[in-house]
């Protein structure tokens, strides 16, 4: 059976919103439509700078992207709410199912990887901060290679960096743009459906398995890579 798993960050094993609370603080009520806005615009910022070639490091997509979200809620974006709102996202949780998941993983001899849209350095720190960077035998980011997901060429990164082929190598993500340009790349599959209202892309690809609950992904992976074997 593989024994190698990738993750992606933001959104699958760091919570996201876990800056409204203190968005909240800095913006009062608006924070949850604000919140909302600020995760769609980050990702359309870096698909945009991925198409147009135009890379910056990710955090500058997420800056702008909440200063678009602030003006779009008519909430005015003061450099020291930036900043604050910046340090928050620097400083994010993981969610609470995700120590116990990776912990099973590894007790089955599971290398994990961690892959992301942000730098090495943020991502590190987010997995330091939540416990959990031990686990990983590497963080392999985009800025590598200077686009972002779902570019092929970061998941051909990915793959030379795990010193894996395609069909070794499952990627578990949240966000179904990932998942699909994973599986674009030949790579294997699983999407989390962390919000049981979210929808996958009616594509005609689809991710190898949809988990419900990451605590599934240790009991799940092995059925992922007996089709890789039949
Ligand atoms: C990532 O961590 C943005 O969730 C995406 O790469």
């Amino acid at each position: 059976m593989n024994n190698a798993v990738a993750f992606d960050i933001y959104g699958t094993l760091i919570d996201t919103q876990a800056v409204l609370a203190r968005l909240t603080d800095l913006v009062g009520d608006k924070a949850q439509a604000i919140s909302q806005s600020w995760r769609q615009k980050q990702l359309e910022y870096s698909f945009r700078r991925g198409l147009m070639r135009d890379y910056c490091d990710f955090s500058v997509c997420t800056r702008q992207a909440l200063i678009f979200a602030c003006r779009e809620h008519a909430v005015e974006a003061r450099e020291e709410m930036v900043e604050l709102a910046m340090q928050a996202y620097a400083e994010l949780d993981a969610f609470a199912d995700v120590p116990a998941g990776l912990e099973a993983l590894h007790k089955q001899g599971m290398h994990l990887y961690a892959f992301s849209n942000g730098s090495r350095t943020a991502v590190e720190r987010l997995l330091g901060r939540a416990g959990i960077g031990h686990y990983f035998t590497a963080v392999i980011s985009v800025e590598d290679v200077r686009s972002f997901k779902p570019n092929p060429d970061v998941y051909a990164h990915l793959l030379r960096s795990c010193g894996l082929p395609a069909a070794q190598l499952c990627l578990v993500s949240s966000n179904p743009f990932d998942v699909l340009g994973a599986a674009h790349a030949g790579l294997r599959s699983a999407w989390l459906r962390r919000d049981p209202a979210s929808q996958f892309d009616p594509w005609e690809t689809q991710p190898d398995i949809t988990l419900e609950r990451f605590s599934d992904v240790a009991s799940r992976l092995p059925e992922i890579y007996r089709q890789t074997m039949a």
